[in-house]
């Protein structure tokens, strides 16, 4: 019994919310007359020193003691006596729970925040670098249309904006108090939930004490946004593996995050980059593991919720680590934009041009240009060359509408600068949404 109740090997985690919720709550209930002033200033100062030896020491495990309420109750009546009973006035470990578990997961967000607004300046500085780099774009993982290295490298800019919006979504919502909510029922004494949640940084009080102490939405929505937002690191981590491979080599990536073999000496694994591709499935894990435990609960509180804290605890680390890993190799990556450009020009990636051309200046409808095209491009591969290396006859001859004009639309880089339309790749659309992405970022 001991070993399966016992939450605080890992709600110790929680001692510094436990203690800012506690002193809130205690000095509430002077205010109101519930304590005397006296006793109210002996457990804050007694708070204190706890915080401190916390700080000094970290949280004593004592499984007998279950949980960073109980550790810290009991460590409060050693130092400052009987008073030290006084505390859990109008308070259950129900809302206290409630409390401690929203302003940890309030942390966690702006830690997030700030690490997701650190990986968007790198990307952002990378692709106002190769804002003019041209690379194949892929459908299907096959070269579709060239695209610039700066538009690709932006588009998972676009990713993480919206990620981040998720996550101050859930600030937002969360940002109510549960403290005062007591077991279930709310409390006979005259506390003041306004004013503990004024201290504590909160909007003001949760509205109804039953939901209060059942709620783990905010907990929820944290894993949500964070396996999406995994996905997108997960995304560009894959993009970095295949881009390091061989075949492609379309980046080197930095030796601080790749590993060699024990036994292939040429090797350089893109370790960093799988292991951030593979915590986005153990963050999914931690998501579904919550949403699991909380789909079958009556209301009120019951114990399956204290699992809700290990699956939280657990994708806060691998989201840290994977977005550290992933700033680090966007900021240290290098990109060989040589062989990119190669590649672009090699894959008929500018087929597309040819048929908007046709449609253009030939005054051909879409579905026939792409059919003209098709038979250019064929013709190119059987002679194993690019499509602006046909001469005019042999284009002609496809196509009799076909005039000298077509060869300035050929080229990957009149394609890339010829795709402006709002939010498309030519690299003084890029520039623009890159200055403004800046612009965003220092707005904040
Ligand atoms: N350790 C518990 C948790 O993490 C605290 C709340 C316990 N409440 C109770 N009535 N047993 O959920």
């Amino acid at each position: 019994m001991r070993e399966i109740n016992a939450s605080i090997p890992f709600d110790k985690r929680l001692w510094k919310q436990d203690i800012a919720g506690s002193k809130a709550h205690v000095t509430m209930l002077a205010i109101q007359g519930i304590v005397s002033g006296e006793d109210a200033q002996a457990i804050t100062e007694g708070l204190s020193r706890i915080a401190a030896e916390y700080e000094r020491d970290g949280v004593p495990v004592n499984m007998d003691l279950e949980d960073i309420h109980m550790v810290t109750e009991s460590r409060l009546a050693e130092l400052i006596g009987p008073a030290a009973g006084r505390l859990h006035t109008a308070r259950s470990r129900n809302d206290q729970v409630a409390t401690d578990f929203r302003l940890w997961v309030r942390d966690a967000i702006d830690e997030v925040d700030a690490g997701l607004k650190a990986l968007q300046q790198a990307l952002i500085a990378r692709a106002s670098e190769h804002v003019d780099a041209v690379m194949p774009g892929f459908t299907h993982l096959q070269s579709a249309q060239p695209v610039t290295l700066g538009h690709h490298l932006m588009a998972y800019v676009e990713m993480l904006k919206r990620d981040r919006s998720r996550f101050a979504d859930a600030r937002a919502r969360m940002n109510r108090n549960p403290l005062g909510s007591a077991a279930l029922a709310g409390t006979g004494f005259p506390i003041d939930r306004h004013h503990t949640a004024q201290a504590l940084g909160f909007d003001g009080p949760t509205d109804n004490s039953l939901d209060s102490v059942s709620d783990r939405d905010f907990a929820l929505d944290y894993l949500m946004a964070a396996t999406q937002c995994s996905l997108h690191l997960s995304r560009l981590a894959e993009e970095f593996v295949i881009w390091a491979s061989q075949p492609f080599g379309f980046v080197k990536l930095p030796d601080a995050y790749s590993t060699g073999s024990s036994i292939m000496p040429q090797k350089r694994n893109p370790d960093a980059a799988e292991l951030v591709r593979g915590h986005a499935g153990r963050i999914m894990g931690c998501m579904t593991a919550l949403c699991v435990t909380m789909k079958g609960l009556p209301l009120a509180y019951s114990k399956d919720m204290q699992d809700d804290k290990p699956p939280v605890f657990e994708a806060h680390d691998l989201l840290g680590l994977s977005i550290a890993a992933m700033t680090g190799m966007v900021e240290t990556v290098t990109f060989r934009t040589d062989r990119m450009r190669a590649l672009a020009e090699s894959g008929y990636a500018t087929a597309t041009d040819l048929a908007d051309w046709l449609v253009r200046e030939g005054d051909i409808p879409f579905r026939d240009a792409h059919h003209i095209t098709g038979r250019a491009v064929k013709l190119a591969e059987e002679r194993g060359v690019p499509l602006s290396d046909l001469p005019l006859t042999d284009l002609q001859a496809i196509d009799a509408r076909i005039t000298n004009g077509v060869y300035a639309v050929l080229t990957v880089d009149a394609s890339v600068a010829s795709r402006r339309s709002h939010g498309g790749t030519a690299p003084d659309q890029v520039r623009a949404r890159i200055a403004q992405a800046q612009a965003e970022l220092e707005a904040e």
